[in-house]
């Protein structure tokens, strides 16, 4: 043992210094003078995504002025006024792409869910036939996918995107099938080509539910509610 015993006791205090303050920063309270508004700032539209000063002010420790106001106003904007607050202007370093750009912070373009959450209402397109199911929570969930792996280069994150897709119209039936192929492997495909996932040349109801299928679904879950509350 080389230690002498002065200098353990200085050690045994200078921990129980550490422990104590260390104690004390954890219980104070949220302060939105110093570090900006307490509830996170959630943009409904047109993709839902939120914002968190604690993490900038509090974690991170960039003052105000480091927003506020050339970034950002002091206000949660108006949907109106937010026409150009988009990922294209991000990737050009405005708004949060102005730290948000890999190397004051993770890239705007990698890791969309830690802004970004996803629907968890099933999506149905009705066009140009009806009804194709889509599910977030079977491909973020139990297949693990991130939301990049759909949304930097097949659809964009807003509905709507293959239903503008404009109708083949052929009396031809080898066109017609191209088509079709053409038509799944650009969209679901990409994945469900038998190997990643189940094949789109396989399984067609799995996808296509129909109408009927649709109002099973809807049905089961009116029936479940149903029984939910006659059990309360
Ligand atoms: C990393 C950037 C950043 C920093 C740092 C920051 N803010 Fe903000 N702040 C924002 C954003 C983004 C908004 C929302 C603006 C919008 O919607 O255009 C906002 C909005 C606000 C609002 C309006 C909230 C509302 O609901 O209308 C207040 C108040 C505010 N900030 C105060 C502060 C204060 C005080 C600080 C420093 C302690 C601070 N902010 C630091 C980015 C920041
Ligand atoms: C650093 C946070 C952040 C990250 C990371 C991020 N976004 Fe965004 N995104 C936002 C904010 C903020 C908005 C504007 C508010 C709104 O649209 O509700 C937005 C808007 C959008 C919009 C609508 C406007 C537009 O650009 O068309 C889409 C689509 C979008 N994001 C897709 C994505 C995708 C896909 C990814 C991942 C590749 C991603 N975002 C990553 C914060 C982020
Ligand atoms: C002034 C610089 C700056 C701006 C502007 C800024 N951020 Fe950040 N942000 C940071 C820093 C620094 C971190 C912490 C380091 C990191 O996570 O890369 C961070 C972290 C985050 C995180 C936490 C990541 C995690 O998983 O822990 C999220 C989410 C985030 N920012 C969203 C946003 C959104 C949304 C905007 C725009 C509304 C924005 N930021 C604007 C600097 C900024
Ligand atoms: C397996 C593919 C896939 C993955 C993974 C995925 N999405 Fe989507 N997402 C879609 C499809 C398909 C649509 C509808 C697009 C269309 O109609 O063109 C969509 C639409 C959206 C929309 C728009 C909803 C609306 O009402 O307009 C948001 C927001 C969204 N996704 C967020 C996310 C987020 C966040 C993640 C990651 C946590 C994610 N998505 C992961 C395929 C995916
Ligand atoms: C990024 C890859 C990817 C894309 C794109 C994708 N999926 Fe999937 N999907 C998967 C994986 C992986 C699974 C889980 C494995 C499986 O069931 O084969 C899955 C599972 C499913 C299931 C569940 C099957 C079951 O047995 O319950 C359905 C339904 C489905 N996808 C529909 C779609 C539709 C509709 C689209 C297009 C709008 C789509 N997927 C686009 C990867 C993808
Ligand atoms: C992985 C999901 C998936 C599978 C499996 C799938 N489809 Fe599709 N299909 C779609 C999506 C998404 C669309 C475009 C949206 C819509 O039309 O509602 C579509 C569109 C179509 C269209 C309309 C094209 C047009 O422009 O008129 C036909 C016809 C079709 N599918 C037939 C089939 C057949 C037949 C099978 C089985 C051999 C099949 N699909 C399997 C997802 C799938």
């Amino acid at each position: 043992m080389t230690h002498t015993p002065l200098l353990k006791k200085c050690l045994f205090l200078l921990s129980a210094f550490l422990l104590i303050t260390g104690n004390a920063l954890a219980d104070e309270t949220y302060d939105p003078d110093t570090y900006g508004p307490e509830a996170p700032i959630v943009w409904e539209k047109p993709a839902r995504a939120t914002f968190d000063h604690k993490i900038h002010t509090m974690d991170a420790g960039l003052d105000c002025a480091a927003c506020h106001d050339d970034l950002f106003a002091m206000e949660s904007k108006e949907e109106s006024k937010r026409e150009t607050f988009t990922m294209e202007e991000m990737a050009q370093g405005k708004f949060c792409g102005a730290c948000h750009n890999g190397n004051d912070a993770f890239d705007s373009s990698t890791q969309c869910a830690s802004c970004h959450f996803p629907p968890t209402e099933k999506i149905v397109f009705t066009q140009p036939v009806k009804t194709v199911v889509f599910d977030h929570s079977i491909h973020t969930g139990k297949a693990k996918l991130a939301c990049e792996s759909c949304h930097k280069k097949v659809f964009t994150m807003k509905q709507g995107g293959i239903e503008a897709v404009q109708p083949f119209k052929s009396e031809n039936p080898a066109e017609k099938r191209q088509y079709l192929v053409d038509l799944h492997k650009k969209y679901c495909g990409t994945c469900h080509d038998s190997s990643q996932a189940f094949g789109y040349l396989t399984r067609c109801t799995v996808c296509h539910i129909g109408v009927k299928g649709l109002e099973q679904k809807a049905n089961g879950t009116a029936e479940k509610e149903t029984h939910a509350k006659k059990n309360s």
